[in-house]
């Protein structure tokens, strides 16, 4: 127990977490092998473009600790598939996640061994994800940004080959109406 109180904020005009000490950019080259668009001829510009980005508040990576953290998901698409993270699981299969919606639009994509499910992510909305299902979050609003608290335990680990193995039954487009569901 070395770990003393202390105090986060959600600055919402910065977009972070005040108080957090681990930050992040994921651009498109980091992830374009998770959209379904394949050109190996991709302009650099593109491939620099944010996608996301983390600010994290880090304690002691052990049982009893919480990590939180804010992601901003920029507003856009590649090639009409919205901006989204890469989406993990958990190594510590067993932990939990709560997503807390702070502003703009998105959808929080869930996935188990066989059920897909979404929820709508909107400002004071929290989706409880139950430890074994891999999450992913996609900006479906392609005018503004979206701004997500989350809160997890701080032993949980990132499993990113878990969306590999078992990816999302569905993908997030653009569309006439807002977004639309592609199954993969
Ligand atoms: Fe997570």
């Amino acid at each position: 127990m070395t770990q003393l109180p202390f105090v986060t904020r959600i600055d919402t005009a910065n977009h972070t977490l005040e108080g957090a000490d681990n930050f992040s950019e994921t651009r498109l080259k980091d992830m374009r092998s998770l959209y379904s668009y394949r050109n190996s001829n991709e302009d650099d510009a593109t491939l620099e473009t944010i996608v996301y980005r983390v600010s994290r508040k880090d304690v002691p990576t052990e049982p009893g600790e919480l990590l939180q953290c804010i992601t901003e998901i920029l507003p856009g698409d590649y090639h009409g598939e919205f901006f989204m993270t890469k989406g993990h699981g958990h190594k510590q299969r067993e932990c939990t996640e709560i997503y807390l919606g702070i502003a703009g639009y998105g959808l929080v994509l869930m996935q188990n061994e066989n059920e897909f499910r979404f929820e709508e992510l909107l400002p004071g909305r929290a989706i409880y994800i139950p430890g074994g299902w891999n999450h992913r979050t996609v900006n479906i609003d392609p005018q503004q940004y979206l701004l997500f608290y989350s809160i997890w335990p701080a032993n949980s680990g990132y499993d990113y080959e878990a969306v590999i193995k078992n990816p999302f039954q569905y993908r997030v487009f653009r569309d006439t109406q807002g977004y639309r569901f592609e199954e993969r």
